[in-house]
């Protein structure tokens, strides 16, 4: 699914890159960055402080903190 239509960023996308990413990014703008596209409408925000929030839980693995709001817009 398409979670950054300025950038046509997929949630698989971002998912496989953080979870990849060597340095983990912090914020959403530092998510941006990560991948190499640069914010526009901001319209993803939201969401993409979901999955960043999600990765930084798998990372510590703490998986109980996962959103399940993500993983059902994600199915
Ligand atoms: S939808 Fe992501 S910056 Fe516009």
């Amino acid at each position: 699914m398409i979670v950054c239509s300025c950038n046509a960023l997929s949630d698989r996308h971002v998912r496989t890159h953080l979870a990849n990413a060597p340095t983990m990014p912090r914020t959403v703008r530092d998510t941006f960055r990560s991948c190499g596209k640069t914010p526009g409408c901001g319209r993803c925000a939201r969401t993409l402080r979901c999955l960043l929030r999600d990765a930084l839980a798998e990372r510590a693995g703490d998986v109980a903190q996962i959103n399940p709001e993500v993983q059902r817009s994600a199915a």
